[in-house]
């Protein structure tokens, strides 16, 4: 069987096998869940985007006041020595930062003698079968019930685990989060909605993350002259959509072909995410793969 994490994994400065990888259980990631992550894709062993993710990282660091614990390049190569060993040329870097082990539990910071945990390891990227890609995944919708600042990836994803949880035990692959009657994002991925041709994405606001696919298809919607606004989407238009798609590093771009038991649209995925979806292909090996 495939592991799913590579070893070696990196701990704390180290690189070392998983099964020997170990941490306190007093450590706030544990007890609080307080601490950061990144997930980044790779694609014939080159990390796409590293600097925007690690750019990202440094915002949601600065967004819950912990201190970067390595510096760009050590950054760098960490993930350049996790993808080197990995036995897969396409992969995802999953990088985790938390406020470190106190010797207490107390809900404020620790003394600054406490060093930050930093963990972070290869697995393989997988991406979508041609055949459910072809059909496009169903989604349902749900209420917000994540805090105010979304823009930080953050590890407390508690209201993103329900909401998923909510969708896969209804059959579904997404939970497209709603709040105050406005279309956010999806539980794990960024959503963008198609109404007469047009692409509508939200705005980065507190309450979504700014993804780095999003980026992408902002930039090959201007590069290709699709139009595209970008603006608040209410429940509604969500509703009455002609195509809605999810994005991700992982998922890329999904078209979401059922929503709350409804067909969007046609029911099939449509013409606009069909084209967004070759241009990130032909982005994908053309740029991506060659680094
Ligand atoms: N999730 N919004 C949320 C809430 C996410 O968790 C993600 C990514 C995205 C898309 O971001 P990007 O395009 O940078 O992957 C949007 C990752 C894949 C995860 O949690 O595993």
């Amino acid at each position: 069987m495939t592991p799913y994490v590579a070893d070696p994994v990196y701990l704390n400065g180290q690189f070392l096998p998983l099964a020997d990888a170990g941490i306190s259980p007093l450590d706030r990631g544990f007890l609080y869940g307080d601490g950061v992550y990144e997930l980044i894709p790779v694609y014939s062993r080159r990390a796409f985007r590293i600097d925007e993710h690690l750019k990202r990282l440094q915002a949601t660091l600065d967004g819950i006041k912990l201190s970067n614990p390595l510096a760009v390049d050590a950054w760098k190569a960490v993930v350049f020595k996790l993808i080197e060993a990995a036995p897969w040329d396409d992969q995802s870097i999953y990088l985790q930062v938390t406020r470190g082990a106190d010797n207490k539990r107390d809900h404020a910071f620790p003394p600054t003698s406490v060093q930050p945990t930093v963990f972070a390891f290869a697995s393989p990227l997988v991406t979508t079968p041609a055949d459910i890609r072809a059909k496009g995944v169903a989604a349902i919708t749900v209420n917000d019930q994540r805090w105010a600042r979304c823009d930080l990836k953050v590890i407390s994803l508690i209201a993103n685990i329900l909401a998923r949880q909510q969708a896969v035990e209804s059959g579904c692959a997404e939970a497209i989060l709603i709040r105050d009657g406005l279309m956010k994002e999806g539980a794990a991925s960024n959503i963008f909605v198609v109404k007469d041709g047009v692409l509508l994405a939200p705005p980065k606001t507190h309450l979504m993350l700014p993804g780095i696919t999003y980026d992408v298809v902002l930039e090959l919607a201007h590069s290709h002259g699709q139009r595209l606004e970008i603006r608040e989407i209410g429940e509604n238009e969500l509703r009455s959509a002609d195509e809605v798609w999810m994005t991700s590093s992982t998922k890329e771009i999904l078209a979401i072909t059922t929503l709350d038991g409804a067909p969007v649209g046609t029911g099939q995925p449509g013409p606009v995410g069909e084209q967004m979806w070759q241009w990130y292909q032909d982005f994908k090996n053309t740029v991506m793969r060659k680094g």
